[in-house]
């Protein structure tokens, strides 16, 4: 497939099967610029009961979401497989809960963490990060007052999210969805 250089993206013009992957810093670099876009921001409906979002054209290939947090809302421990990603809060403010270390891809169920694997970084509007390979974390609107709406990119697209709860030290392994639970 010949590629089109119709839009002034700063994706590279090869093919998106074959071609380059994009890079941490691609995806980073499309988050912000994406959370710049304050009428695309102010369009995400949002919903005091439970976030929302809408997907969005990722660059060369990639899965991108826009997400709308009410205050007190999360994901849960969850972690993102193979794939690599970028998310930036555009407005509000969310937190990040994350484990500095990779779990065992398969074959267990609870796994014990060892002390001093946790980190916690604040992401006010503007503020975002990317992440490698079984990044692991958790990102909440601990607001008691305002939405945060947040800008997503992965790539590979999700081939799975594999979700954990979590009691002290100790983390379990509760669901495997898959792509079609979430498309
Ligand atoms: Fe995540």
């Amino acid at each position: 497939m010949s590629a089109s250089l119709s839009s002034a993206s700063s994706v590279s013009p090869s093919a998106p099967a074959t071609g380059a992957a994009p890079t941490q810093a691609d995806l980073l670099d499309f988050v912000r610029r994406t959370a710049a876009d304050t009428d695309l921001i102010a369009s995400l409906p949002l919903d005091p009961e439970g976030r929302t979002w809408v997907r969005l054209e990722g660059p060369a290939g990639s899965e991108a979401w826009l997400i709308g947090w009410p205050p007190g809302s999360g994901t849960g421990w969850h972690d993102h497989a193979e794939s690599v990603g970028a998310f930036l809060t555009a407005t509000g403010e969310l937190k990040e809960y994350s484990l500095a270390t990779r779990l065992p891809t398969d074959g267990w169920k609870t796994l014990e963490l060892s002390e001093g694997v946790d980190r916690e970084r604040r992401l006010p509007a503007g503020k975002g990060r990317s992440f490698g390979r079984d990044h692991v974390h958790e990102v909440l609107n601990e607001s008691t007052e305002h939405h945060a709406v947040s800008v997503h990119a992965y790539y590979p697209p999700l081939p799975r999210i594999r979700r954990y709860s979590r009691t002290g030290q100790v983390l379990r392994l509760e669901q495997v969805e898959r792509p079609e639970d979430w498309q």
